[in-house]
């Protein structure tokens, strides 16, 4: 089949999220656009609302206003549903807050790990009280806090950035070194706010402008770029195509996000960039993607954080490349909405791909015979559009066992994918 068009992703997850919780700590009215719609960053808006932030819903062209207004002790639980970043760092918020709250969510997230966020925060001096053990529900109750210096045991921008927003709220400086940089939109919008954040040593630092004092988080506007791993789907089904090009708009092209296209190259497809700009203190630009001919290749551990989320749809692709490729160090991938490296390597073998997981490492065999299979996604919105674009190749029958997991982080993805082919 052939690509032809011009398509939009959805707003970005996790600079909408981020863009959400400063908005709901900001003095002023904010004003949001190009947001995710996806049930993800409801789950952080209505998170903030039971804590009373004045918002509007995220309304459908994907813009909310924000009021000023003080985030209060919370009348019931609050709810993540399936966002692992609403919980962590919701956690780094709260725990800058002089009263008690409990997070839960759905039964994915409540088996996420929690503790590589608590036990920082517990250092720091909030009080979290466990029900599940290293899980939610978590009740915490912050308050007077401590500076932390802190290096990560793992890249994990859900960490830094929820040790960064206690800081914020507790107003006390936070030192943090990662093993590799994950992505960094949250220092991005601390520096576009104006917010005390800067690098020293290969440090980030975080230091409150008046210490002891409650810092100030200025009312703003923003454009949301759209999400890279959302568009990372729609490149993926380019490549693939038989022929035609795809045009792929308003993109965010934050390096730490964009290691699928940097692996893309190397595999012997190049995705152009186009109409390069800088939105809210992010770069954005337009992607041309066409079809390719693909080789294996080695995705390194430090290369991972750079595509973490796009582990399923790079392993997908690797699956029609010539040769074999290997994913070093993606054992965090079993811990995310799903295990996703079990399921990845099991769900290519159920399509008729030679694929495991190895220790830590996943391998891919490439070939050329029409997947045929039926994939479990395990309600993981990455797995279902992971292997819809596999169930694009001519005489391909890759029947999913589920597909509403998109309403994730992109609603809209089905309807999307029929376009480029249209
Ligand atoms: C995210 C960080 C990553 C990523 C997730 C979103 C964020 O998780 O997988 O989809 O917005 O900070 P980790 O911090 O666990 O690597």
């Amino acid at each position: 089949m052939k690509v032809q068009g011009v398509v939009r992703p959805p707003g970005d997850k996790s600079i909408s999220h981020r863009a959400v919780m400063l908005a709901g700590l900001a003095r002023g009215t904010s004003e949001l656009d190009g947001l995710l719609t996806g049930a993800d960053v409801k789950s952080t808006a209505r998170v903030l609302r039971q804590l009373g932030a004045d918002m509007s819903s995220i309304r459908d062209d994907a813009t909310v206003t924000v009021r000023a207004s003080r985030i209060t002790h919370p009348a019931s639980r609050l709810n993540c549903g399936n966002s692992g970043t609403t919980a962590r760092l919701m956690l780094g918020i709260l725990a800058g807050q002089r009263f008690a709250a409990t997070l839960t969510g759905d039964a994915s997230l409540r088996r996420r790990p929690m503790r590589r966020v608590t036990e920082p925060l517990r250092a720091m001096g909030a009080e979290i009280q466990e029900k599940g053990g290293d899980a939610l529900p978590l009740t915490i109750h912050g308050g007077r806090l401590r500076p932390l210096t802190y290096t990560t045991p793992v890249a994990s921008a859900q960490i830094k950035s929820a040790l960064l927003l206690a800081g914020l709220t507790g107003h006390v400086g936070v030192t943090i070194r990662e093993p590799y940089r994950s992505r960094d939109h949250t220092e991005r919008l601390f520096v576009h706010l104006g917010l005390g954040l800067h690098e020293r040593d290969g440090a980030i630092v975080y230091e409150p402008s008046l210490p002891g004092r409650r810092g100030v988080v200025p009312s703003f506007r923003l454009s949301v770029p759209g999400d890279a791993s959302s568009a990372a789907f729609l490149v993926a089904a380019a490549v693939l195509a038989d022929g035609g090009e795809l045009v792929i708009e308003n993109v965010g092209v934050n390096p730490t996000r964009t290691g699928f296209l940097v692996v893309l190259e190397r595999m012997g497809a190049h995705v152009e960039r186009v109409n390069l700009r800088d939105e809210g203190g992010e770069p954005v630009a337009d992607l041309v993607a066409r079809p390719a001919a693909l080789r294996g290749t080695e995705v390194s551990a430090a290369e991972v954080p750079t595509l973490v989320d796009e582990v399923p749809v790079l392993a997908v692709l690797a699956s029609r490349a010539r040769g074999a490729t290997v994913f070093r160090e993606v054992g965090e991938l079993r811990v995310k909405e799903s295990n996703r490296l079990e399921l990845v390597a099991a769900n290519l073998r159920a399509v008729g791909v030679r694929a495991e997981a190895r220790g830590n490492d996943l391998h891919v065999e490439g070939g050329d015979r029409p997947p045929r299979g039926r994939v479990e996604t395990a309600s993981d919105h990455r797995l279902a559009m992971a292997f819809a674009v596999l169930g694009t190749l001519p005489g391909s029958d890759v029947k999913l066992s589920e597909q509403k997991s998109v309403a994730i982080s992109y609603p809209s993805f089905f309807r999307d994918l029929r376009t480029c082919f249209a």
